[in-house]
């Protein structure tokens, strides 16, 4: 086949690349695929050398064929040194310390989604978790609208909230409407579909919503609204904390410049369309992924017995003598973390990233052309069966301090691993073991006859079931 080695998507699998850079001409290998180059490997250790040590060579994602504002102010658009500039000033919000401080908050979401359940489903009920239980009406919601937002919504107990309203809208928006696929193969055609059908991805009422949410908080706590004692803990105030007045702004032109170093950014502190564009992202990442990530969890315990019942154990032996859920108590339950970690290699939310080329270089031996993409298989590495034997069979086991240490560190990576992994990954852990245990004090979680074992996957996207995830709920004596 002739070409230019650019031409071409390079799939390795693991192991592979020794052998590919001695037979060296690339046209053995490769496929085609438009004008972008295109590598896929499961190569843990040549995935190492992109993601963590040669990080600097691949900084950035793929880029994103439509500037949707305010999303693409946010943090998994930007590049280079906007990109660190933020994730510096955002980092903050996801230390331990943090962490400590969100877990009031977390656990007062929870209660409202226990007392809910309490009343709301009978004893011995069959439920669909992922929209009722963990979904839109009764968890991540609230946790996320607290912290990227810094709102109260209660949307379990006011589901004609506002906030609630704008927010489904946003989370409901169908990635297969044939406008916005339009868009996503030939962006220059967005202001074209806005002008003649009135189509845009997020409607302009819902974004002026969300603007005045956010100016609303800025002004209230930047004002005497608020004193510092009472001032909450969320990214919503970090971020304020290094926005700086509106004229040091970054305009649009400015953006384009890609010249830009680190200070400039600093200079600039973050733009308040920055602000809007980090909490729209952080509501839409943390929102689907935990509650995906709940639904296969319960699911595995509601198909595993004995593992659900050597979890509540661990729970009530933890909880015998302190009855606060604080992060340090929930650190402690190791088996907890066990049970989330394996849940996480058979079902992770995100089944693929990826990583874009900034400069012509090579890795062992493989030429990585600039622009080249890397995509990452996280999936395909998860149910390697010579990384994990057994790989369809949930045991978490595989997780002891032990077994970890015998594996390859990127052999499990839900969350990406290196400088540019999920920032929320903290904030997702802590949830997800909040949520899990208050339901499981009270709950039995049981498979139904609805129960699809194993669930039938959807197609593209993130991770999710065909058929929702039916079970049994029975309240615990
Ligand atoms: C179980 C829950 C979650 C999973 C499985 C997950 C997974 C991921 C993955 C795989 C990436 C790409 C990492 C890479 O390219 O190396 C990512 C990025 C990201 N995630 Fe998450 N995520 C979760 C929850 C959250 C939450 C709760 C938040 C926000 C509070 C969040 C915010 C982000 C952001 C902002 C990025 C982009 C980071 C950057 O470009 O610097 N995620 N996440």
């Amino acid at each position: 086949m002739a070409g230019n080695i650019s031409d071409y998507i390079y799939v390795l699998v693991r192991h592979d690349h020794k052998e590919m850079s001695r037979t060296a001409t690339i046209h053995d290998r490769c496929l085609y695929l438009a004008r972008t180059p295109i590598l896929v490997t499961s190569d843990l250790d040549l995935l190492k050398e992109i993601l963590v040590k040669r990080f600097a060579d691949f900084p950035n994602r793929k880029k994103s064929p439509v500037k949707v504002k305010p999303l693409s102010d946010g943090l998994t658009s930007l590049e280079g040194d906007h990109w660190k500039h933020a994730r510096n000033v955002l980092s903050p919000a996801f230390t331990g310390s943090k962490m400590r401080q969100m877990a009031g908050m977390l656990n007062k979401c929870a209660d409202t989604m226990v007392t809910i359940l309490e009343k709301a489903v009978e004893d011995g009920k069959d439920v669909e978790f992922k929209k009722y239980v963990f979904g839109l009406w009764w968890f991540s919601m609230d946790c996320i609208a607290s912290a990227a937002f810094g709102l109260q919504v209660d949307s379990q107990n006011n589901p004609d909230d506002q906030f609630v309203k704008y927010a489904k809208s946003i989370l409901n928006f169908n990635i297969y409407n044939p406008l916005l696929l339009i868009i996503l193969v030939f962006p220059s055609t967005s202001k074209f579909l806005e002008r003649v059908f009135g189509y845009q991805i997020i409607s302009k009422e819902t974004v002026a919503f969300f603007v005045d949410v956010i100016e609303k908080a800025m002004e209230f706590r930047h004002g005497d609204g608020e004193d510092q004692e009472t001032k909450r803990v969320d990214f919503l105030q970090l971020m304020l904390n290094a926005h700086k007045d509106n004229d040091s702004e970054i305009t649009d032109d400015e953006k384009l410049d890609e010249n830009h170093d680190f200070d400039f950014y600093k200079e600039h502190g973050l733009s308040k369309d920055e602000i809007l564009g980090h909490s729209f992202l952080f509501f839409l990442a943390g929102y689907d992924t935990v509650s995906s990530c709940l639904s296969f969890t319960s699911y595995l315990l509601a198909t595993n017995v004995e593992v659900q019942d050597r979890l509540v154990d661990e729970i009530n032996d933890t909880l015998q003598d302190c009855h606060q859920l604080s992060f340090e108590v929930i650190s402690k339950m190791n088996y907890l973390d066990m049970v989330l970690c394996e849940s996480l290699r058979l079902y992770p939310p995100a089944v693929v990233t990826d990583r874009r080329c900034c400069r012509d270089t090579e890795i062992g031996g493989v030429f990585l052309k600039k622009d080249m993409r890397i995509i990452v298989p996280i999936w395909v590495i998860h149910h390697d069966p010579e990384l994990w034997p057994e790989p369809d069979r949930f045991l978490p086991e595989r997780f002891t301090k032990e077994e970890k240490e015998k594996r390859h560190p990127l052999a499990w990576m839900p969350f990406g691993i290196g400088p540019r992994n999920c920032i929320g990954m903290r904030f997702a852990l802590m949830e997800a073991k909040i949520a899990l245990i208050k339901v499981l004090q009270k709950f039995r979680l049981e498979p139904c006859s609805k129960t699809e074992i194993p669930p039938k996957l959807k197609k593209g996207g993130l991770l999710d079931a065909q058929n929702g995830f039916w079970l049994r709920m029975t309240k615990r004596m």
